[in-house]
């Protein structure tokens, strides 16, 4: 294939939702894109797995299925992934940079699990790895955490990082309606996949907080050590009763760094509502970021789609380009501290309980009793009768001061022994 003189080439692993997305803005905006860098850009080579299907402004022959085409062609300057998933996408990055290719990836399980060896490797060979598109879709968050906020030493990362989840709650919220109806509707709209796993179970919410705990505090998290809850178990009994206390229910994914220590966790956290992260609904995602120096900010916008993914992969694809056509040679910012990741026991939130119980004289006090005895100071108290439970029977719902999430645990256990408990309904964090 011959290359339009002056030229940078640029290939593409993955030609998906995504891809398309990137090929079609790439065309739109050509002119554009080349008064900034200086020099045209240009679409080289297009991996992907069924090479018979026909891929809107793609030629024939730029299609392969063999990475080996991309790696062999002199003129790909930049190699963009967009596959998804760990493999192959994690070897092919790695190919790409040792081969000497800028590369651009969307990919968050791949940063999350490797980025640090990846961005070395990068470093090592004199070219760059950006992953802006890896959280929040088309939400700047990424560059601005490893440029514009670097003055700061940054103390708590808050966000709403999975739109699927934040979707459904919403929903939830305002419908009165129930999880599995939600699932239903959020997978007819294609807002939830097939397999709703890793959106639902906080999986995908854990890579990108894994990646934002590199980029604001400097150090390695795996993946593994974020403390994770899925959203499966939220009833609209929890929106109902959240509401009336002041708050909503988000997938919150929180990071903080104490003494040095990091605290990492994606649960569904009762927020208030005068907090901003309250207001983050639907597909929208959102990351607050706190700084010494500059407070308290806040990144809100679209977390997904083809176009607000392609506005992210491009800015990184226009950023690495000018360096190609000036000869740049920006510095790679690695995650190179380890620290230690807090376990969830040692955690300290403010919390929401609610338990079904007998409705018998006495029974609050008991409960009472034994929140005490574990240093856990009620902060409020509400009792629900259920419409349809058996007669008899009672919603208790309490809220607390900060405690240790060890000593709450250690109190349940002993809660759920009681005759009188029949359930404990759900113990969620709050937040604000
Ligand atoms: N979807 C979003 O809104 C969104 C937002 C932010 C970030 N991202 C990230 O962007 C990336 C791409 O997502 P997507 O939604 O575009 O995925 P997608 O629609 O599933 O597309 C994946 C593409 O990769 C190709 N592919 C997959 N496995 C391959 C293999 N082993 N060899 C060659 N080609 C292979 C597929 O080829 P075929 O076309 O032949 O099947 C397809 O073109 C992911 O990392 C995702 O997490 C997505």
């Amino acid at each position: 294939m011959t290359s339009a003189p002056g030229s940078i080439g640029i290939s593409l692993l993955g030609a998906g939702n995504i891809g398309a997305g990137v090929i079609a803005a790439l065309a739109a905006g050509a002119s554009r894109y080349a008064a900034r860098v200086g020099r045209p850009l240009e679409l080289r080579r297009v991996l992907v797995r069924d090479s018979a299907r026909v891929r809107r402004g793609v030629r024939p022959e730029q299609v392969t299925t063999n990475i080996e085409d991309v790696l062999a062609d002199d003129a790909t300057k930049i190699v963009v992934e967009l596959l998804g998933g760990e493999e192959p996408a994690r070897t092919y990055i790695e190919q790409s940079l040792r081969a000497g290719r800028h590369v651009v990836t969307a990919n968050k399980e791949v940063m999350a699990k490797f980025g640090a060896t990846l961005l070395q490797i990068a470093s090592d060979h004199g070219v760059r790895l950006l992953y802006e598109a890896s959280v929040g879709g088309g939400i700047p968050v990424i560059a601005p955490l490893s440029r514009d906020l670097l003055a700061n030493e940054i103390s708590a990362v808050t966000a709403i990082i999975n739109g699927t989840t934040n979707y459904m709650l919403t929903a939830m919220a305002q419908q009165g309606a129930d999880y599995d109806d939600v699932l239903a509707e959020a997978q007819e709209l294609g807002y939830a996949e097939p397999d709703p796993t890793a959106d639902v179970e906080g999986i995908d919410a854990s890579f990108k907080l894994a990646v934002l705990c590199g980029l604001a505090f400097n150090v390695n998290v795996a993946p593994t050590e974020v403390a994770r809850e899925g959203i499966t178990g939220i009833t609209a009994q929890d929106i109902a009763y959240a509401d009336e206390l002041g708050y909503v229910i988000k997938l919150l994914a929180r990071a903080s760094l104490v003494d040095d220590e990091v605290e990492a966790t994606v649960r569904p956290t009762l927020v208030a509502l005068s907090e901003p992260l309250a207001k983050v609904d639907g597909v929208l995602n959102a990351v607050q970021v706190e700084g010494d120096l500059v407070g308290r900010v806040l990144f809100e916008g679209p977390g997904a789609g083809p176009g607000p993914t392609a506005s992210s992969v491009l800015a990184d694809v226009l950023d690495v380009a000018q360096d190609v056509a000036t000869g740049r040679r920006p510095l790679a910012f690695i995650p190179r501290r380890t620290v230690r990741v807090r376990p969830p026991e040692e955690h300290e939130s403010k919390y929401y309980l609610r338990l079904t119980v007998q409705d018998r004289p006495g029974v609050l006090a008991r409960i009472a009793t034994v929140l005490g005895n574990t240093s856990i100071s009620i902060a409020s108290f509400i009792q629900y009768e259920v419409a349809d439970a058996p007669e008899g029977t009672a919603e208790l719902v309490f809220t607390t001061h900060r405690a240790s999430e060890g000593s709450l645990t250690e109190a349940i256990r002993e809660i759920e022994q009681m005759d009188v408990v029949l359930e404990i309904g759900n113990v969620l964090p709050m937040a604000g």
